[in-house]
């Protein structure tokens, strides 16, 4: 009776940790069902060594637990001495290249598997009139947002990053002020950006992200940052190469765009007087990479997040406005202006206006 019941327990955890374990696999951030071919090959290379490390520790349990049971003192009596391996050279022969060849087995494809995700040389290559070949996107990661610069385009976004399918896209990585890291869980990495170094890699996105939760692949800091870190989320848009350009098209044909303090529009005047000069409203700066203040809000009505993780609403922007500290701790915009300065009807309007910048039609 008792014995049934500890069975019972052990099939019950079982079960609840399959089901647990079930919702890991999440499309638009899970690592276990990679949407890259970057993803894909670290994915298989994850099952390929847990098969193998698996399999050595099934064979040592069942060796184990066979000279456990057979060599028990109440079975073998008092006085049994089993026989001596001291010094047996076939079994020091069979334990020392059994792990080597298993080693060899594993160390193969990983490292054909790392030099492979980690040649960058491409990213120098230019066609016949000194154009660079390959999609490069310099990314800079802030306190606590995303700068996404695609310097052969002239263009630049932030807290989205949009990228074609079926290509590989080359990133240049770093970090303007402390260290984070750049990961998109469904497509590959991750790679930490640092200040004081630039860090190469690419990935591969081969799937778009329309028919996702809210139409993007999720991407994430990994690098412990500050009070916000956990919230320094940010989004990827994959579009059909056809769509990717026309989105190029459309974030080039932003430029010269500004805010008017003499708009007649009140919250774009607002925008004007209080926001420009660290926002900018036109994907085509001029500025180096990794050079703006805040981030750009071109594209701001195309996000599927505010801040990077809040719904896509306006009287979250609206808060956000009234007091960025509450949403994100440490956020560097909390002391560059003073929200009390605004009446309500300016803020009103002034997210009606941010709400309304968009590329897409
Ligand atoms: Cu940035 Cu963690």
């Amino acid at each position: 009776m008792m014995k049934g019941l500890k069975k019972w327990r052990l099939f019950s955890l079982l079960a609840v940790m399959t089901v647990f374990l079930s919702a890991c696999g999440e499309e638009y951030i899970s690592t276990l069902q990679p949407a890259g071919a970057v993803g894909k090959e670290q994915f298989n290379l994850l099952l390929f060594s847990i098969t193998i490390m698996a399999l050595v520790t099934v064979v040592v349990s069942v060796l184990y637990i066979y000279a456990f049971l057979k060599f028990r003192r109440s079975k073998q009596g008092e006085d049994y001495m089993p026989k001596q391996v001291e010094g047996s050279h076939t079994l020091e022969v069979i334990w020392t290249v059994i792990p080597i060849i298993l080693l060899l087995i594993l160390a193969v494809p990983t490292l054909m598997s790392t030099y492979k995700l980690g040649d960058v040389s491409a990213m120098e290559q230019v066609d016949e009139n000194g154009n660079k070949t390959e999609l490069i996107v310099d990314v800079t990661a802030k306190l606590y947002w995303w700068e996404f610069a695609y310097p052969e385009l002239g263009i630049v976004t932030s807290q989205e990053l949009v990228v074609p399918t079926g290509e590989k896209v080359y990133f240049n990585l770093k970090a303007a002020d402390v260290k984070h890291s750049f990961w998109i869980p469904s497509i590959g990495g991750k790679m930490d950006t640092n200040v004081e170094n630039i860090n190469k890699f690419y990935l591969i996105f081969d799937e778009e992200s329309e028919g996702l939760k809210d139409g993007v692949f999720y991407g994430k800091c990994t690098e412990l940052c500050g009070p916000s870190h956990a919230l320094m989320d940010f989004k990827v848009k994959t579009l059909a190469p056809e769509a990717f350009d026309a989105w190029v098209a459309s974030m080039q044909a932003t430029e010269g765009q500004t805010a008017s303090q003499d708009s007649t529009d009140l919250g774009e005047a607002t925008f004007a007087a209080s926001c420009l000069g660290c926002h900018a409203v036109s994907s085509v700066t001029g500025m180096p990479s990794g050079a703006a203040i805040g981030p750009n809000l071109t594209t701001f009505g195309d996000r599927s997040h505010i801040a990077g993780y809040l719904e896509h609403e306006k009287e979250n922007l609206v808060n956000w406005i009234k007091n960025p500290e509450k949403y994100k701790p440490g956020n560097l915009m909390t002391n560059a202006y003073d929200p009390k300065k605004f009446s309500d009807e300016e803020i009103n309007a002034l997210a009606d206006y941010i709400m309304s910048l968009s590329v897409e039609q």
